[in-house]
């Protein structure tokens, strides 16, 4: 007769030897499994009498139970030996200091069209936005530069189907807000415009600023000293400025104004290509035919017009040498803004 006590022993002593779950799963299957220990012993109670069968049955049976048992607490030591392992390799520092949430700032390109559109929301001008897909009539007819004008040449337009195109300044948006609104009024229109252009100062995409005052006595003069103040406001220093007669077909008579240089006071360095001297905008006393385009009566009613890039303002009052950083959204880049 076999030693049923010899039996657990020796798994006893197997189990114990396991040092992880598949060496316990082997132990498991010499035993418990088809052919083993334990399920041989089950076998022989074929060759018994019926009588024995019983207490041979129960003993066989208790066996079994015995090494389940041991088998079950050895595999919830080493479970839980495999996951204290685990969680010291992962260790966590909870003293660490966390990595935070970065602040975001506004582009330097916002900044600006934010500095200019408080300014003259301060005065009255109301601050009005227009479609960036035109029409030519918006574009060019009612400002006075008919279909084989030579200023058209000038502008390097991104046209679509059906007579639309990309809008080549925000000059339109005086006609488009002077066809809505009663006079006198007084707006600026910043957004986007486009040219078919691409170098180191210019994209294809830039911003303008277009500003148009009307009303029954306002002269060139007014149109001077406002833009002295702006400019003075926007550079945060008294500057001299120096208007040179210009054309555009929309104005008459029509300036470009440079301001002394801001870095150097019109000594002459790298930024004003040692001219002492920036171009800044363009502007002039609304052409009499701008207004007849829209049935306001020109000897009535008079005002000025003005325009200017967002982005050369922005490099200039920022230093900032080339004008595509302000397009590449390079990180690095803006967060000195
Ligand atoms: N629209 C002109 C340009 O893009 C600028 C301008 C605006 C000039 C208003 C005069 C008056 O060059």
């Amino acid at each position: 007769m076999l030693a049923f006590n010899d039996i657990l022993e020796d798994a006893r002593a197997q189990i114990e030897l396991a040092a992880d779950l598949a060496a316990l799963d082997r132990v498991r299957v010499a035993f418990l499994g088809k052919k083993g220990v334990v399920t041989e012993l089950m076998k022989k109670m074929a060759e018994l009498t019926p009588a024995e069968r019983p207490a041979y049955g129960q003993t066989v049976n208790d066996l079994k139970s015995a090494i389940q048992e041991q088998l079950q607490i050895q595999e919830e030591a080493l479970q839980a030996e495999a996951l204290s392992k685990t969680l010291a390799a992962q260790r966590l520092d909870v003293s660490l200091p966390g990595r935070g949430l970065g602040l975001g700032s506004l582009h330097p390109l916002t900044q600006t069209r934010e500095s200019i559109e408080n300014f003259f929301r301060g005065l009255g001008f109301d601050i009005v936005d227009g479609p960036e897909i035109e029409d030519e009539y918006h574009n060019f007819d009612a400002l006075n530069i008919p279909a084989h004008h030579p200023a058209r040449a000038s502008h390097d337009t991104f046209y679509l189907e059906n007579g639309f195109l990309l809008r080549t300044h925000t000059s339109p948006v005086q006609i488009r807000y002077m066809k809505t609104h009663p006079l006198p009024l007084r707006m600026i229109a910043p957004g986007r415009v486009y040219r078919c252009d691409n170098d180191m100062t210019h994209t294809p995409m830039f911003h303008q600023v277009e500003g148009l005052l009307i009303d029954d006595h306002s002269t060139f003069a007014d149109l001077k000293g406002l833009l002295q103040l702006f400019l003075e406001d926007f550079f945060g220093q008294a500057l001299v400025l120096r208007l040179r007669p210009s054309y555009f077909p929309f104005t008459e008579p029509s300036a470009e104004v440079d301001i002394q240089c801001v870095k150097c006071k019109g000594q002459g360095c790298r930024i004003c290509s040692q001219s002492g001297w920036l171009e800044i905008l363009g502007c002039g006393m609304v052409h009499p035919q701008v207004l007849m385009n829209l049935g306001i009566d020109s000897e009535k009613f008079s005002g000025f017009a003005f325009g200017m890039g967002i982005d050369r303002l922005t490099m200039l009052r920022y230093e900032i040498p080339d004008l595509r950083a302000l397009f590449e959204n390079d990180l690095r880049f803006l967060k000195q803004f």
